[in-house]
């Protein structure tokens, strides 16, 4: 996909972070901008951030991790604009756990959000899309943890992994359907955002069992804002995703000196 300006963009998780550094730079390009969130507040100064740099900004709030929502996000989203052109499902939370205390709570909080976050975005909006029959493209934000395996960081490299898998299926499934559609699966390192407060959006029937160890959010939020080294911001990441859809690449890594670790895995792996 090479032209933006006044084309439909939708971006899941816009309310922070990397979605908002999305957002801003696609509304800048002059896009016509639909910010999702389930974070209500955020939202609203997410798109008063935007302002009038982009062609039109709305914003609907929706939780990616309950289909219906984000069924309702795209009626919405083609009753408005009759067409999307650029889809991202970037929405993610985390939860840093060992995988022998991790709860049944804390997992299904994760892979709502991150796995079936993107599976309900590409249902709710890629057949729609294909039938329009406009060039388009799918950004999925996954991780160098799609690539890595770290203690306590189990459950967030699952879904990443399901994030990247799902990515590069989808890029081939579209091909076989003949579609116009390029698909990019953008893979982070660290980047300074909120993820680690994720908990601010655990809904309250995934809240923690009493009684199970394990940092606080806010304890793991302190930890990443004091690393310096190699930390990226969300406007680095944004850039490069926007390479990697001008150019129809399905891996982007923002940060290609972290590469060595994704080496160093599959060496032990093939080894
Ligand atoms: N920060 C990093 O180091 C890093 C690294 C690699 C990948 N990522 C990925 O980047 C993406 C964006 O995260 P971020 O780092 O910008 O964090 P962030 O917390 O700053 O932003 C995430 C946004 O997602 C929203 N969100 C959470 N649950 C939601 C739900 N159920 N429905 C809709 N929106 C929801 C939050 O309200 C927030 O606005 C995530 O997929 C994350 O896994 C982040």
């Amino acid at each position: 996909m090479e032209t933006f300006e006044g084309r439909v963009a939708v971006i899941t998780g816009a309310a922070s972070g990397i979605g908002l550094a999305y957002a801003q730079l696609l509304g800048g390009l002059g896009m016509h901008l639909v910010l999702a969130d389930i974070e209500v507040g955020a939202l609203q100064a997410a798109r008063d951030s935007i302002g009038d740099h982009a062609a039109s900004v709305s914003t609907v709030v929706c939780d990616v991790s309950d289909g219906s929502s984000v069924s309702a996000l795209a009626d919405a989203t083609f009753d408005t604009h009759h067409t999307v052109h650029l889809l991202c499902n970037n929405a993610g939370v985390s939860v840093t756990r060992s995988l022998i205390t991790a709860t049944t709570a804390d997992w299904q909080w994760m892979l709502g959000v991150n796995v079936w976050g993107v599976i309900h975005g590409i249902q709710s909006f890629v057949p729609r899309m294909i039938e329009r029959g406009e060039p388009g493209h799918v950004v999925n934000t996954c991780s160098i943890a799609s690539w890595t395996v770290m203690p306590g960081y189990g459950m967030y490299s699952a879904t990443k992994h399901a994030t990247a898998a799902i990515s590069e299926a989808l890029l081939g499934d579209l091909q076989a359907a003949g579609a116009a559609i390029g698909v990019t699966a953008v893979c982070p390192s660290l980047v300074r955002t909120r993820l680690f407060s994720a908990d601010r959006n655990r809904p309250e029937d995934l809240r923690d069992d009493p009684g199970t160890d394990g940092p606080s959010s806010s304890d793991e939020q302190d930890r990443i804002d004091a690393i310096t080294d190699g930390i990226q911001t969300p406007a680095d990441v944004a850039a490069v995703m926007l390479e990697g859809v001008r150019a129809d690449q399905l891996w982007v890594f923002p940060n290609r000196d972290r590469l060595d670790f994704v080496r160093q895995r599959f060496d032990r792996i093939l080894s």
